[in-house]
């Protein structure tokens, strides 16, 4: 999938909040080997592996693209690779993913298959958004499956992963399934206040619609952000707005 690293850091302050949650749920301890899956540029990356000390860092990502921004967070006991998250080796003490699993489905068996490359006493710390019903999903939904029907597949369709991501309380059931100790899973509402919802469109540009892209022949593609900046004004109109967006985050331990 062509990602724009460029439009995915428009909102860098914005997303960085989650991740702090995220940190902020690890068991540091010395001498970890991690993996980040779905690193995207790095850059949290870089602040998951300077808050472990003597630890060997490696985060993996599917896209070039993203990739390519990487570089500029490279040090020792840190690096990155083209990789899936859906196919890779070894076994960690640390297993972190921000903002990424959610664009594969069937967790029902993604997170045991994760939970196998943990080592014992190893820890898994997840983040996904979690906000499929909001306005800025639901017009992007709508408008696929109305105005520009044609052009969106029944199958493999980019609003087949709007169900992707479980409800909260089943990753705990199968953290808990799995054995997993010290439980954690949230749902958090991160507050943004944003200068109108053409400013939404700009943040949903850089994730949610990437797919949406894909779908739509080039000459279509400013036409149905046109419909769909138009359709989000009507439902989110004045200045500032307020864009709840909705996170689920994880962790467990591995007895
Ligand atoms: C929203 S970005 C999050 C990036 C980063 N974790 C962060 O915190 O900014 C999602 C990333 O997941 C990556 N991704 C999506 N599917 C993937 C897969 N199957 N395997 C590896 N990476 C994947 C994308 O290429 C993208 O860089």
């Amino acid at each position: 999938m062509p990602w724009n690293p460029e439009q995915y850091d428009k909102f860098k302050q914005e997303r960085s909040a989650p991740v702090n949650d995220l940190l902020s749920l690890i068991k540091v301890r010395s001498g970890m080997k991690v993996i980040d899956l779905g690193c995207g540029t790095g850059e949290h990356t870089r602040r998951l592996a300077d808050l472990l000390p003597k630890s060997a860092v490696i985060g993996i990502d599917s896209s070039t693209e993203m990739l390519a921004k990487t570089k500029q967070f490279e040090r020792d006991g840190l690096s990155f690779s083209l990789g899936s998250f859906e196919d890779f080796e070894d076994e960690y003490d640390l297993i972190f993913s921000n903002a990424a699993l959610q664009w594969r489905g069937n967790h029902e068996q993604l997170i045991p298959t994760l939970w196998k490359h943990l080592s014992v006493g190893g820890q898994i710390v997840v983040q996904m958004p979690k906000n499929q019903d909001h306005p800025s999903h639901r017009l992007a939904r709508q408008l696929s499956q109305s105005d520009f029907a044609e052009y969106f597949p029944i199958q493999n369709n980019p609003t087949e992963r709007f169900d992707w991501v479980l409800p909260i309380e089943r990753y705990a059931e199968i953290l808990f399934s799995l054995g997993g100790m010290d439980i954690v899973a949230f749902l958090k509402v991160y507050p943004h206040i944003l200068e109108n919802s053409d400013a939404i469109v700009e943040w949903t540009k850089g994730t949610l619609l990437v797919p949406f892209m894909e779908h739509l022949p080039t000459e279509q593609q400013p036409v149905f952000l046109e419909r769909y900046r138009t359709v989000l004004r009507t439902e989110i109109p004045g200045s500032p707005v307020f864009y709840g967006f909705k996170r689920i985050l994880f962790s467990a331990i591995k007895s």
